[in-house]
């Protein structure tokens, strides 16, 4: 741990590709994050065991999620970036909190109802207990900020009761974790649909991935919904237009979002010309990406030699907390 800098803790889900949505709204972010905090980016593969027990399809995700995350611009060396099951560490911990956290409280976490409603077949004690992981997984490092989106707060709250109970029993150890906030630098990335955000699993049509090649980026884009144009001047854009228009600001020049837009206020737009736009300047903008990605990938060499790299700082980070911890149970006879 270097002293006196705060520390920032993430978890990413080794179970999908990642898509644009991903890259403005975390990665982007974890980014200039890892220039002034200590960062601890993991791969949660522990977690991903709880939905896909498939190991032969998680040890090619594990892969490309690093290499994915590498080319969007993580530094190995600046940041810890390592693997969840390379810190044994997480699974002692996980233990400890899972007599502080209650069947109560668990049964009625909102990620844990979903998925027991998606997977009736397999509701195993992992998944319930999947926020105590989490919580273990941040705290481990005694971490104070951890960048996640809206839909882990709850995972946060937890997390924060856990310390709470753990620093009331045994003593002050953990330090409470905080949802890190953007502010005005969270992203929204709009689907193609015009309905709601780009996503991991939903609607793949609507969702542009960083592993996508330059004719299906084209293809899904020309896809976009539009209609016939406003008809009269100073129209307010239907969704689907303003969501085009929300897209164009994160890959196209200044010049051709002025250009369209004064296009749209004198009714001669042509939607044609817009999505050809956005379509090569999304291709400029993913194609480098992917390519990166895809020769990182390939390079298993360095990328174990980026998971030991991490697992190397975590777990010295780890085996400080752990050593505190064991102290302050009483379990170090
Ligand atoms: N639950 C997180 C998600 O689904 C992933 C995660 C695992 C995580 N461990 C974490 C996020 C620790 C932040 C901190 O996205």
């Amino acid at each position: 741990m270097i002293k006196g800098k705060a520390i920032v803790m993430s978890g990413i889900r080794p179970t999908g590709f990642l898509h644009l949505g991903n890259y403005f709204g975390a990665i982007q972010n974890y980014v200039k994050l890892q220039e002034s905090y200590t960062c601890y980016f993991m791969v949660a593969d522990l977690h991903a065991l709880t939905t896909h027990p498939d190991t032969k399809t998680l040890n090619d995700n594990v892969h490309r999620v690093l290499a994915e995350n590498i080319a969007c611009g993580i530094d190995p060396e600046k940041a810890a970036l390592y693997c969840q099951s390379h810190v044994r560490e997480t699974a002692e911990l996980y233990l400890y909190l899972n007599m502080l956290a209650y069947l109560g409280e668990l049964e009625k976490t909102t990620t844990f109802k979903e998925k027991a409603r998606l997977q009736p077949d397999n509701i195993n004690a992992g998944l319930l207990t999947y926020p105590v992981l989490q919580a273990a997984d941040i705290i481990l490092h005694r971490a104070t900020w951890v960048p996640v989106g809206k839909d882990q707060e709850q995972h946060l709250e937890m997390a924060r009761n856990y310390v709470k109970r753990f620093n009331h029993r045994y003593g002050e150890i953990f330090p409470e974790p905080m949802a890190y906030n953007f502010g005005e630098d969270l992203v929204k990335v709009p689907s193609l649909d015009g309905e709601g955000k780009m996503s991991k699993s939903e609607n793949q049509l609507a969702t542009l991935y960083l592993a996508d090649t330059d004719e299906l980026i084209t293809k899904k884009v020309m896809k976009a919904k539009t209609d016939g144009g406003p008809t009269s001047p100073g129209m307010p854009k239907p969704d689907y237009i303003e969501n085009i228009f929300q897209l164009m600001k994160l890959v196209c020049d200044q010049n051709a979002i002025d250009h369209f837009e004064e296009a749209y206020q004198n009714c001669n737009i042509r939607y044609g010309d817009l999505k050809k736009q956005l379509a090569d300047d999304m291709v400029k903008f993913i194609s480098p990406i992917r390519e990166k990605a895809e020769s990182i990938q390939n390079d298993k060499k360095y990328l174990s030699q980026v998971m030991e790299m991490g697992a190397i700082k975590a777990n010295a980070s780890a085996a400080e907390t752990m050593s505190l911890v064991r102290a302050a149970m009483g379990l170090n006879y």
